[in-house]
């Protein structure tokens, strides 16, 4: 049977991997997969992440079955850190998920089990979710959501799309620090979208992966927050892998989000069986790790010191790239507000694969940059790599 399948295409993000590895051009940089990187190019593990490993190792006593529902206490503290107050008026069932992937998921499963058949996704957005949504069997409608060449974000497009859609439709969301555009989105555009998505009875899926990395923990869940009061049900899928720098640890969460007590746990018993029936039980060490962090007040303010680290560091590199790049490429200075990880440059992808050709900077053919794949002493150069295209 085998020799009748189809070879598949490498994943363009993963593939960059290892092209960057096989490269042994000294001073090459990588802006191409979304992991936080250092300044020393390393991609560390949290102290706290670090001192809750070694209680685990003490203190765990089994490594039997967590259930279809994973650790009901790393979802408690998950929940409390992504909905805050707001999250308290609302009823949140969670399941936990191998990573955010695994949430996007079990999402998709859901809404087709629920009658929904087909999804909004602003453009451009993280290839997966297209590819997620539709394995699932869900319908992938696109709209266009930013303008790489103005570095603008097309909201009236947006808000356009949501108008004409209603029940039985899905839209997904980006809750900060947008994959792959970084562009944010006002308060007041937030209230617009929870508006026009109420009245039109669109259930939005809002991805959360970067919590913390935008503006700050608080500030980078202000929109979903303002969402889930005002819309009466949303699911919202949560990334650990970078927030608490647990990438490989497949650490995550979905979240079906109501005002009613019944209809949250509805959601939850169709969340657990669709878990049941894909890879049954989700992986504990990364979910065991976060909920020892959020459960000791000293781990957790480490944890939220380092991660704010990491956020101004990203932040320093954004404002003098964009200060290094505004004079040839005016556009490109939106790079400083901009929000996470990832800004998107207007590059055909004649134009990276040339940089990665001639000067090893890496990057997808998109022209997603990872800016903390950056260090300090990178940035005049890739500047000038990046100035010479204009
Ligand atoms: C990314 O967008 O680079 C990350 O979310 C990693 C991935 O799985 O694609």
């Amino acid at each position: 049977m085998f020799d009748a399948l189809s070879r598949q295409p490498d994943d363009a993000l993963l593939a960059l991997i290892g092209l960057y590895n096989q490269d042994s051009r000294p001073g090459k940089v990588d802006l191409g997969v979304g992991v936080y990187r250092d300044e020393a190019g390393r991609t560390p593990v949290f102290r706290a992440v670090k001192a809750a490993e070694r209680l685990l190792l003490e203190s765990q006593d089994s490594k039997a079955y967590i259930g279809l529902e994973g650790d009901t206490l790393y979802l408690e503290r998950l929940w409390n850190l992504v909905g805050g107050a707001a999250g308290r008026r609302v009823v949140a069932a969670g399941v936990q998920t191998p990573g955010g992937s695994g949430a996007l998921r079990l999402a998709a499963d859901l809404l087709l089990r629920g009658g929904c058949r087909r999804i909004l996704v602003g453009t451009p957005t993280w290839p997966n979710h297209v590819g997620i949504f539709g394995a699932a069997g869900l319908t992938v409608s696109s709209h266009p959501f930013f303008d790489a060449a103005g570095q603008t974000v097309l909201f009236d497009r947006m808000v356009e799309a949501l108008e004409a859609a209603g029940p039985g439709d899905a839209a997904l969301l980006h809750g900060s620090c947008h994959n792959p555009t970084g562009a944010p989105l006002s308060a007041d555009q937030w209230a617009v979208l929870a508006a026009t998505l109420e009245k039109r009875g669109v259930l939005p899926l809002v991805d959360l992966a970067y919590q913390g990395f935008g503006r700050g923990l608080e500030e980078d869940a202000a929109g979903l927050r303002h969402l889930i009061a005002a819309v009466p049900e949303t699911l919202v899928a949560v990334s650990s892998s970078k927030s608490f720098g647990l990438y490989r640890e497949r650490t995550g969460a979905i979240f079906a989000v109501s005002a009613s007590a019944d209809a949250a746990a509805l959601a939850r018993s169709n969340l657990m069986a669709l878990a049941r029936t894909s890879y049954s039980m989700p992986p504990d060490h990364g979910a065991a790790v976060v909920r020892t962090i959020l459960g000791d007040e000293a781990l957790t303010r480490d944890w939220r010191e380092e991660l704010e680290g990491m956020r101004a560091r990203i932040v320093g590199l954004r404002r003098a790239l964009a200060a290094g790049l505004a004079p040839v490429w005016p556009a490109l200075s939106a790079i400083e507000g901009q929000e996470g990880m990832f800004s998107l440059l207007p590059l055909t992808e004649a134009e990276v694969l040339r940089l990665r050709a001639e000067h090893a900077i890496y990057m997808p053919t998109s022209g997603r940059i990872n800016i903390a794949g950056l260090k300090t002493a990178d940035v005049a150069e890739v500047v000038a790599r990046f100035a010479a295209l204009r």
